[in-house]
């Protein structure tokens, strides 16, 4: 029987993470994958194939909004949408291969096949021919991440009503696309196709779209998605699609309930969140505790309630992000070699990849009212910093939210273009403890995009200069 000092099931970027870091710390190490490629949800199916195709999508509209006002004239854009869904393919298979390059260089040994857990201490790997093979491992990782959520009545098929995975894979642009929530998912692939044709409506449950992210933000960023043409019905839900025509038919109602109407649609794409994916993993059977909404119940330190057995990423509790996965795997694996690893949760940003992005670190004033946390807000507009002027790119402004007795910045919210990239100066100085002033205070190169994060700073001490 093989034996490792650490089995990790499961490649995303929790797992393959995980892997390295155990690794370099002198682990034997192995990880056990059920899909034929290495790097998870994140590399095969969600961020890296939806970053290829808004990139590729907004690149496209660019050519009829934005290059003719710079002179720029390449007659209307033809959509090549094979040869779009190849760049990201590419990308994927580039990403995938990045991380089996990583395995062998770290001396990881990788099992493809379905892992379950026989108890703490053993891994069975089940592979595509039906053979087992039973793996002794000091410690087990779990990091089988999430899987999509599903609704009653509409049935995802991949092809007319589709995951986020069939939404990476359409053959051709759909002429109305209904999406089921106003989240991540929806607004990113919304964005795609609308930029390539798309008639978007977004049906959400909720009265606000990206619930979570501060409100000023959110509604903020509905006025910039609603001038590029998105339409949203807020305070609704979608009960039923009717397939049986040519369009799809499906039936909106009041979120509270009331009389339904009808919106047709091409393709309808499900995206009202996602579940842990613990399936065929033997938990129960290995005693392995799960919480009420069925993640994986940790201690804080990653450990479940069965000696030897970890779990971190999507399938725990917390946003279910690709870098939280990441500094999840870091942690686990530093504690394992008797360190101190840690995940600080109050600094993990959020992007949205949209033009422009929206970024968000730490608290919302929502949270720090609901805190009674006193607190300062700087803001500063990009309509007024000269880079994103030159650029024409002056949709958004930056939001900073600092203690009002310790001036400690304890939030930061951007809606920009590259906000996503200026994120990390709040992150970088949140994790130093840092304040409002001392970002105020730092010399940022001019012109940047990055200034409007210095100005916004100084508009907490109410001395920004270029408003
Ligand atoms: P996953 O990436 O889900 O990986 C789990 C792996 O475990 C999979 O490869 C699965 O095959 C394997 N597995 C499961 N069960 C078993 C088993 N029994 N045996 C063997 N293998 C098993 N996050 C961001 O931070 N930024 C983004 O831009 C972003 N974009 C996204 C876009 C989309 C469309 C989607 C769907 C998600 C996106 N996310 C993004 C979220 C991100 O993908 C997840 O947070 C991240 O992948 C979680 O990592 P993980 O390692 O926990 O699990
Ligand atoms: P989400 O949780 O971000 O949004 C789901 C939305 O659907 C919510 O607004 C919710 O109120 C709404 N909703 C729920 N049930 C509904 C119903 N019956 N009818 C109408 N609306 C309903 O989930 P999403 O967008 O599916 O993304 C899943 C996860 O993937 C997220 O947790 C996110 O963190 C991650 N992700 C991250 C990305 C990024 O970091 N850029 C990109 C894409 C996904």
């Amino acid at each position: 029987m093989a034996s490792y000092d650490l089995v990790v099931i499961g490649t995303g970027p929790g797992g393959y993470v995980c892997a390295i870091r155990a690794a370099q710390l002198g682990m034997k190490v192995a990880v056990v994958e059920k899909w034929p490629t290495f790097g998870g949800t994140c590399l095969n199916v969600g961020c890296i194939p939806s970053k290829a195709l808004l990139q590729a999508s907004e690149r496209y509209e660019e050519v009829t909004h934005m290059l003719p006002k710079m002179g720029i004239g390449v007659g209307k854009p033809k959509l090549d949408l094979a040869t779009m869904m190849k760049f990201k393919t590419d990308g994927v298979d580039g990403n995938v291969k990045g991380v089996d390059f990583l395995f062998k260089k770290n001396k990881i040994t990788p099992y493809v096949g379905t892992g379950r857990i026989v108890s703490a201490g053993k891994v069975e790997v089940k592979s595509g021919d039906g053979k087992t093979e039973i793996l002794d491992a000091k410690n087990i990782v779990i990091a089988t991440g999430s899987d999509v959520a599903k609704l009653k009545g509409v049935d995802i098929d991949e092809k007319r009503i589709v995951s986020s995975t069939g939404a990476l894979v359409l053959d051709k642009v759909p002429e109305k696309m209904l999406v089921i929530g106003a989240g991540v998912i929806g607004l990113e692939l919304g964005s795609v196709w609308r930029r390539l044709g798309s008639q978007v409506t977004v049906v959400e449950f909720l009265d606000r779209i990206l619930p979570g992210m501060d409100g000023e933000i959110a509604r903020s960023f509905q006025r910039i998605l609603e001038k590029q043409g998105m339409t949203f019905r807020l305070g609704a839900k979608v009960t039923g699609a009717d397939t049986s025509g040519k369009k799809l038919k499906a039936s909106v109602e009041p979120a509270a309930g009331g009389k339904a109407e009808t919106i047709e649609a091409d393709v309808v794409l499900v995206a009202i969140g996602r579940v842990p994916y613990t399936e065929g993993l033997g938990l129960k059977e290995a005693g392995v505790a799960l919480d009420q909404r069925g993640r994986v119940q940790t201690d804080g330190h990653f450990a479940t309630n069965v000696k030897g057995i970890y779990a971190i990423g999507d399938v725990i509790a917390g946003p279910m992000l690709a870098h939280k996965a990441e500094d999840e795997g870091i942690a686990i694996a530093e504690i394992l070699a008797g360190q101190a690893g840690h995940t600080n949760y109050d600094v993990i940003p959020g992007v949205v990849y949209t033009f422009p992005e929206v970024a968000t670190v730490g608290k919302t004033e929502e949270e720090l009212k609901q805190a009674g946390v006193a607190y300062n807000v700087g803001k500063f507009p990009f309509t007024a910093n000269g880079r994103t002027k030159v650029n024409q790119t002056t949709d958004g402004f930056v939001k900073i939210l600092a203690d009002a007795k310790t001036d400690r910045v304890l939030g930061a919210h951007i809606i920009g273009a590259e906000a996503g990239e200026m994120i990390h100066e709040a992150a970088v100085l949140m994790e130093f403890g840092g304040s409002a002033e001392d970002l105020a205070r730092t010399c940022h190169a001019h012109p940047t995009r990055s200034e409007a994060v210095k100005e916004a700073a100084l508009a907490v001490a109410k001395r920004a200069i270029h408003m």
